[in-house]
């Protein structure tokens, strides 16, 4: 009966594999803030340069702008809200965390939505989380990215401006001076910009996606800060919805449109070549107001998540391309992101409006946002351990004993090849429990 044990340990090895694939995606809901500021927009970024994702967020009704530090690894969770202490003509409706002066620091940028040309600010980052202001240019903004739109390898800002129809941006002047400049002509009332190479020429172009008809486009960069004229990549109306992210939603490598709008959240694939396909449906019907993606199942797909004013909801990806679509809480979201918060290598799941909240992503294989792009990564370890087995059980082989170890060694290469994934994970600051108990 001695050769039954290892035929037993593959079955089970076999069943944790599908058991880890199935039920909900989240696990316990958790806290960062029930009683803060109701969160407009959202960003994740390390602002106090420990090794860990903090919660940046931006409150429109509150005039707000601050930052949770995360403090799951240490076990202590969430710091309260450590405000920005703006100006007083400032009107926040987006926030985001850049590294705009390169020192390696995440510095936050802030920009007023308003029937006027306010202040946009950059909080230039000590590296400890305290901040200092500086004004760059006036603007009337929603939406922006930086990068090095120009190619003279310092950090520029392109912003959608949508009360007056403008896509604008404010060119690196060095030493903390912007000058801001029109892009190209703009599609109506624009409320989301992102910065991808495109066309794959090495230089970043811009796509934009409009509020009240809702055309997604994009601008091709043509060097030295000029940019080409519109171009529609949407055949569809997206009205309404200001969701238009960068994300990797089929694993070749390169960046893609996802976008949601007032009825559906879809997907335009980039070519990389100034090419892109007609939208894939993710949902159609649903009002969300903003959507991220990531493998949160880790079977090396992108699953997305998503929030109405009501709802949040999960959308897996079966592969096929359709989505199966859960319900994760009936509390709404205005802003959400999946990251791995806790540092055990998976997208957690953040859903901010009336309160900040996060669901603990308990399921499948732990994975790394770099892992989530690439999928599968195949471990030398995966090979060399069969074929060692293989070397030396081969003279024994009659023994059946022998003959079924091999066989859970070679069963075993699915959980083997995901190992780098935890390695990447690891290597950021992430693993279950004892990494993070370590530090
Ligand atoms: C913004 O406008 C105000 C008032 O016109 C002006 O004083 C200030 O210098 C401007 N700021 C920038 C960065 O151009
Ligand atoms: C999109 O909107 C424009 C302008 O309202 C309209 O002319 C066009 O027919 C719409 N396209 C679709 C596919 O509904
Ligand atoms: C871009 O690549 C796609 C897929 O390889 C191809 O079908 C398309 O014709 C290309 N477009 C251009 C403009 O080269
Ligand atoms: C995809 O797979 C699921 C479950 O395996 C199935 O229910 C669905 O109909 C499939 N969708 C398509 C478009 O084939």
């Amino acid at each position: 009966m001695r050769f039954r044990r290892p035929l037993y340990l593959f079955a089970t090895l076999a069943l944790q594999f599908v058991v880890a694939y199935g039920g909900s995606p989240f696990g316990e809901k958790n806290v960062i803030d029930s009683a803060g500021p109701s969160v407009t927009t959202v960003d994740v970024a390390d602002l106090d340069g420990d090794g860990h994702d903090d919660v940046l967020v931006c409150s429109y009704n509150d005039r707000q702008v601050g930052w949770y530090r995360n403090g799951l690894c240490e076990g202590s969770g969430f710091e309260p809200l450590k405000t920005i202490v703006l100006s007083t003509a400032a009107s926040p409706y987006y926030v985001s965390g850049e590294d705009m002066d390169r020192d390696g620091f995440v510095d936050i940028l802030v920009g007023s939505y308003a029937f006027e040309e306010l202040p946009f600010y950059i909080y230039y980052n000590d590296g400890t989380g305290q901040f200092s202001e500086v004004s760059i240019v006036n603007a009337s903004v929603t939406s922006w990215d930086a990068g090095d739109m120009d190619g003279d390898g310092d950090m520029d800002v392109v912003a959608a401006n949508y009360f007056f129809n403008e896509i604008v941006w404010f060119r690196n002047e060095g030493g903390r001076t912007f000058s801001k400049h029109t892009l190209g002509a703009s599609v109506s009332m624009p409320v989301a910009v992102v910065l991808s190479d495109f066309d794959g020429d090495g230089m970043l172009d811009a796509a934009a996606k409009g509020w009240d008809i809702g055309e997604v486009v994009w601008y091709r960069n043509e060097g030295g800060g000029v940019f080409g004229g519109v171009q529609l990549i949407s055949d569809r109306n997206n009205t309404y919805g200001t969701g238009l992210h960068l994300r990797d939603m089929n694993n070749d490598g390169i960046l893609d449109l996802l976008v949601c709008s007032g009825t559906s959240t879809g997907w335009y694939q980039s070519f990389g070549n100034g090419s892109f396909n007609g939208q894939k449906e993710i949902q159609d019907g649903m009002s969300l107001n903003n959507v991220d993606a990531a493998d949160v199942d880790g079977d090396g797909d992108m699953d997305v998540v998503g929030g109405t004013s009501t709802e949040v909801f999960s959308f897996e990806n079966l592969g096929n391309g359709s989505y199966a679509v859960q319900q994760v809480d009936a509390q709404g979201a205005n802003a959400v992101f999946l990251r791995d918060l806790d540092g055990d290598g998976r997208a957690d799941f953040g859903a901010l409006m009336d309160g900040s909240w996060w669901y603990n992503n308990l399921q499948g294989e732990p994975i790394s946002p770099e892992a989530a792009l690439g999928g599968v990564e195949w471990s030398p370890f995966a090979i060399w351990l069969p074929c060692t087995c293989w070397d030396i059980l081969k003279p024994n082989w009659r023994v059946p004993y022998l003959k079924a170890l091999f066989v859970a060694v070679s069963g075993m290469i699915p959980l083997i090849a995901r190992r780098p994934q935890l390695h990447v994970a690891a290597s950021r600051g992430g693993m279950p429990k004892t990494a993070c108990g370590g530090k």
